[in-house]
């Protein structure tokens, strides 16, 4: 088998020392007069960025980010006073201005990006309002939480096209990611014909002891109003990235979903379990429950000379040892001795090569991986690099995941693209 040398190992320090050469660009640029942010409407050394929503992925944002040079939160905004309170901490800035009408936040003349980690149903309301703004935004995933907001949202930034907008679908950069696109792009796992999305975990998702009058709106991922559940929330990490190395579309979904364990008045499903029909006839199965951690939070795409899975920033990578239709496929295989054409033996055995094992440091890390997507975003501001995570492919990977809701919304039923589309 063909080694696949991997030299992926960065300490934190090397990587926000690496991620300090867009600084220095920057600073170069101001030392010659010109802005250091080029497209936003100030002139500000560092990009000043205000937070919405300072609950546990704002919190886990702003730790993973203090130490960056390029930026610097100006501005907190949150409904929940403990939650703003204790985001103060994570600022490292003593003069951060607190908010809890998010709409000053985009008053705020000398703010350059908006950071929107709010609810899913907040998303796409609060990011336009910050395009219209002329700021720059980050929002988390998912792009927004029905078809009309995903229309609005992706006409908003084609509108503001001068301005960043970028979908906090972190794992499309990883690096294993890249390598999976690489193997795939290559032919080397050969026609990719199913996939599997998990994500697994074993906790209520039911957060307790809240004031009444919160309850509801801190509990946001129970209810409908607010999300789609496991599908928008979770799942949809995984059919991202999975979108994106088979640069196709499913066409129809079927979801089944059920509430198994947690019968506490919560309206989205603890368990749910589908596939997608992909529009070259790729079938894919994904779950998600809230019960059971075992398959933990990953995905594999199966092909006729390989597998490959993803769980956790490492990959696995096995060789079929018996691929007796490779002339039907036409593809070389790269990584063994197998030739197009040729029946090996039904008796050899086992049927797969040992999985080759590659991990990689920053992918496998929540926060480097968080601290990484935000160099990207300053990279696109300072530098007019085009975002990974854009409008156009985070709305495909935000349909796929209401394709499987709406399914599972409705026991099953067969939904294609099109109706969900025209769903509006
Ligand atoms: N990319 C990732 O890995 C990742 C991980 C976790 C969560 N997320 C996403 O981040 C977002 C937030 O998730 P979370 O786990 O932090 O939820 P959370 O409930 O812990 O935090 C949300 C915060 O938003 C605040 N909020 C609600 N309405 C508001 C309003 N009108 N104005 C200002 N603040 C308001 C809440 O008070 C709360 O503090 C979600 O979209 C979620 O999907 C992404």
């Amino acid at each position: 088998m063909k080694e696949i040398k991997q030299d992926n190992k960065v300490s934190r320090r090397e990587f926000v020392k690496q991620g300090s050469t867009v600084l220095a660009t920057a600073a170069g640029l101001s030392a010659l007069g010109a802005p250091a942010i080029l497209s936003a409407q100030n002139v500000n050394s560092r990009i000043n960025l205000g937070v919405i929503g300072t609950g546990s992925r704002g919190g886990s944002i702003m730790r993973a980010i203090r130490d960056h040079e390029q930026s610097l939160i100006t501005d907190l905004c949150d409904v929940y006073p403990p939650n703003l309170e204790e985001a103060r901490n994570y600022t490292g800035n003593d003069k951060v201005r607190m908010h809890t009408d998010w709409r000053k936040v985009l008053e705020q003349k000398d703010v350059d990006a908006i950071v929107v980690s709010t609810p899913l149903y907040l998303h796409v309301q609060m990011s336009i309002a910050a395009l219209e703004a002329g700021k720059h935004v980050f929002s988390e995933k998912s792009m927004g939480l029905n078809m009309k907001q995903l229309n609005q949202m992706l006409a908003a930034a084609q509108k503001h096209s001068d301005l960043v907008y970028l979908v906090g679908y972190q794992s499309r950069l990883n690096e294993s990611l890249k390598m999976v696109r690489e193997l795939v792009e290559a032919g080397s796992l050969g026609r990719i014909t199913q996939f599997y999305c998990h994500f697994d975990r074993n906790q209520t998702w039911k957060k307790e002891g809240l004031p009444p009058e919160f309850d509801r709106q801190l509990n946001w991922r129970l209810y409908k109003e607010y999300c789609g559940g496991l599908l928008t929330e979770v799942v949809t990490h995984e059919i991202d990235q999975v979108l994106d190395v088979l640069g196709t579309m499913p066409k129809s979904a079927s979801f089944y979903g059920n509430i198994m364990i947690y019968k506490d008045g919560r309206e989205h499903h603890d368990s749910i379990m589908g596939s997608w029909e992909m529009e070259d006839g790729v079938l894919g199965v994904g779950t998600a429950h809230l019960s059971n951690a075992s398959q933990g939070s990953g995905w594999s795409l199966l092909g006729t000379h390989g597998t490959v899975e993803s769980y956790g920033g490492t990959l696995k990578i096995y060789w079929e040892k018996q691929a007796r239709h490779l002339d039907s496929v036409g593809i070389e295989h790269k990584f063994t001795t197998i030739k197009l054409g040729q029946s090996l033996k039904e008796s050899e055995s086992p049927n797969l090569t040992p999985a080759k094992v590659i991990t990689f440091d920053i992918d496998s890390s929540y926060d480097l991986a968080t601290a990484r997507e935000f160099e990207h975003f300053y990279d696109c501001i300072l530098n007019g690099v085009k975002p990974i995570m854009d409008a156009v492919s985070c709305r495909n990977s935000s349909i796929a995941a209401l394709m499987a809701y709406h399914s599972s919304m409705d026991h099953g039923r067969r939904y294609t693209r099109e109706q969900v589309e025209a769903m509006g």
